[in-house]
């Protein structure tokens, strides 16, 4: 079931929401080599219960952490453990923080020093087709139109999308209806209405399909072919004159 917020929703979901843009600005200085993903995920986690915050994704389904880390060929869900980051790696920070019982949700791929041409072009282009879908959130457009227009972007610039995984709505739970697909037709789908709140999140890399893998630990999503995957995602709600992205990036 779709669900349209009102506006005391939409404001708690907005303060969730800002706590996601401010906590990635937070941890982004130490995003750097040398660092663990586990001592990323207890900044966050110090990060987001001073600010009156909750960590969603810990416990969620049994996720053991605050931050799923995911670094190269890590598309998803990479549980925070011991291993350093090196210069030249990629790693996707994606939090889901609850506030008054309303959900934010927001990913980002950061580089770790300088990363390669390669790299710089995937995490360039998965961030243009989340802004291109999101061009498409507008009352009277369908999901589908959404779905397309990351499908195009990704196509056009060679890069394969992760079929498997797609965006959602969002609200009280982390994951609500509808499913936001990053492929599909235009003119399909529900319908987009005011007070609509969707999470859009391509995640891309350079494969073709039936790419990925699960992890023995249940939850890391790996490229079969090892190379990197980039994934942003932005919470946004549908508003009676277009859109407004409610985890603005504060870091760049
Ligand atoms: N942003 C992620 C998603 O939409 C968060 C889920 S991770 C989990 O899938 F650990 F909480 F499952
Ligand atoms: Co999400």
């Amino acid at each position: 079931m779709i669900t349209i917020k009102d506006e005391r929703e939409i404001e708690l979901i907005r303060h969730a929401c800002m706590l996601v843009s401010l906590m990635h600005k937070y941890l982004k200085p130490f995003i750097k080599p040398g660092v663990t993903t586990k001592e990323l995920d207890k900044l966050a986690e110090y990060f987001i219960v001073k600010n009156n915050g909750v960590p969603s994704c810990k416990g969620y389904e049994g996720f053991p952490c605050t931050l799923c880390t995911s670094v190269n060929d890590t598309v998803v869900h990479g549980i925070p453990d011991n291993t350093k980051l090196k210069k030249g790696d990629i790693i996707t920070i994606d939090v889901v923080i609850g506030y008054k019982g309303y959900q934010g949700d927001a990913a980002w791929t950061y580089a770790v020093g300088s990363v390669s041409d390669e790299k710089r072009y995937l995490m360039e282009h998965t961030k243009k087709a989340l802004l291109e879908g999101i061009k498409q959130v507008k009352v009277g457009n369908r999901v589908g139109d959404i779905s397309s227009a990351i499908e195009t972007y990704a196509r056009s610039h060679n890069l394969g999308i992760v079929k498997e995984l797609c965006g959602h709505g969002i609200g009280t739970e982390m994951h609500e209806d509808p499913e936001i697909p990053n492929y599909g037709t235009p003119g399909s789908g529900p319908r987009l209405k005011p007070g609509m709140v969707i999470c859009i999140e391509p995640m891309l890399n350079f494969g073709g399909k039936d790419d990925i893998y699960l992890e023995d630990n249940g939850w890391g999503v790996r490229t079969l072919d090892g190379n990197p995957a980039a994934h942003y995602e932005h919470t946004v709600l549908v508003t009676k004159d277009g859109y407004e992205i409610l985890t603005p990036r504060l870091d760049d």
